[in-house]
């Protein structure tokens, strides 16, 4: 569905020429190519995912110079699926380490945790707080 729709917004755009998008199950294939940036947002699911591996992936794919960001939940907010109290969300160094990435061709260049007023998808507000990786790729 949110394939279909990038590419139907794409088309409607004078840069629908230079958008593809693909389906992947991350645990089976990646995108092929090189890239200046690679954005995973919210990329939690209940199913089974092996969020290292996908991750690391997309460091690995980035070219020189690239760029990996990753926004992750830091809180669970009110309208959430998860609503367990003990849930945990690993820190933005937390993600980092566990990438286990070369620090020689890999930079943390931001690691934070900001917060922001969020809408709910019955349109109710509440404050939460993101969790903020950005990896560069020097080498
Ligand atoms: C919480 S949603 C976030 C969606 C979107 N990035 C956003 O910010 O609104 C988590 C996403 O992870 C994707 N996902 C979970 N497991 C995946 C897998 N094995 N391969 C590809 N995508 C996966 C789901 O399809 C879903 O779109």
């Amino acid at each position: 569905m949110a394939v279909e729709r990038l590419a139907s917004l794409a088309r409607s755009t004078d840069v629908g020429d230079r958008v593809v998008a693909l389906r992947h199950d991350l645990h089976e294939s990646f995108p092929r190519g090189r890239f200046d940036l690679i954005c995973a947002h919210y990329l939690h699911t209940p199913a089974h995912l092996d969020r290292a591996t996908v991750l690391r992936s997309a460091a690995h794919a980035l070219r020189q110079g690239g760029r990996l960001l990753v926004v992750d939940h830091g809180s669970t907010a009110p309208w959430s699926w998860n609503q367990d109290r003990d849930l945990r969300y690993p820190g933005p160094r937390e993600v980092a380490a566990d990438l286990g990435l070369d620090e020689t061709t890999w930079t943390v260049e931001r690691a934070d945790s900001p917060r922001r007023i969020a809408e709910g998808p019955d349109g109710r507000t509440a404050e939460v707080t993101d969790h903020v990786l950005l990896l560069h790729r020097t080498a």
